[in-house]
C-alpha cells in the first residue's frame, strides 16, 4: 500500500487529529484526488491517500453492499464515504450520526457529482444512499 499527503498549501495539518480524512482509492485514478482535493478544502483538514486495490475488504467491514461501490472509500470520525459523495451530505451525516448508519455511497461516478465534473456536459441525476446494519436508503437526491 503506497501512501501519499496531498499537498494542500492552505491546510496546516494537525499532527494526526483524531479526525483526520483518510481515503482509500483504486490506484491511479484520478477523480478520486480531485474529490479529495474539494473536501480537504472544504473540511479545512488534510486527506490522506492510500492507494488499495483491495477495497472490497473495506467495504465488508463498513457493512457496504458492492452494488453500491464506486472508485475510493473514505474514512472520517467513523463513517464511511464511498465515491463522490457531496460534501454538504457528509456533514448532515457527520452532525445528524442516525442510528444504525455507518455512511453514505454514491455508486458509479456520476457526471457533475463533486470531482466528476466536465465542463460543457450537463450534471447525470444521481442519489446519495445511506447504508449500514438496515436497509439502504436514500439520504439525498442531486
Ligand atoms: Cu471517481
Ligand atoms: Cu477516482
Amino acid at each position: 500500500m503506497h501512501k501519499l499527503l496531498l499537498a494542500l498549501a492552505l491546510v496546516a495539518a494537525p499532527a494526526m487529529a483524531a479526525n483526520d480524512i483518510v481515503m482509500h482509492r483504486d490506484p491511479g485514478c484520478g477523480c478520486c484526488e480531485a474529490w479529495a482535493a474539494q473536501v480537504a478544502k472544504q473540511f479545512g483538514r488534510a486527506v490522506t491517500v492510500v492507494d488499495n486495490a483491495n477495497r472490497g475488504a473495506i467495504h465488508k467491514r463498513i457493512g457496504m453492499p458492492a452494488g453500491l461501490a464506486s472508485c475510493h472509500t473514505a474514512l472520517i470520525a467513523g463513517l464511511a464515504f464511498e465515491g463522490h459523495v457531496p460534501i454538504a451530505d457528509m456533514k448532515r451525516l457527520l452532525a445528524q450520526r442516525p442510528a444504525g448508519v455507518t455512511g453514505l455511497a454514491v455508486p458509479g461516478m456520476p457526471i457533475g457529482s463533486p470531482g466528476m465534473e466536465v465542463p460543457g456536459r450537463a450534471a447525470d441525476h444521481y442519489t446519495v444512499v445511506a447504508f449500514g446494519t438496515g436497509k439502504p436508503a436514500i439520504f439525498a437526491r442531486h
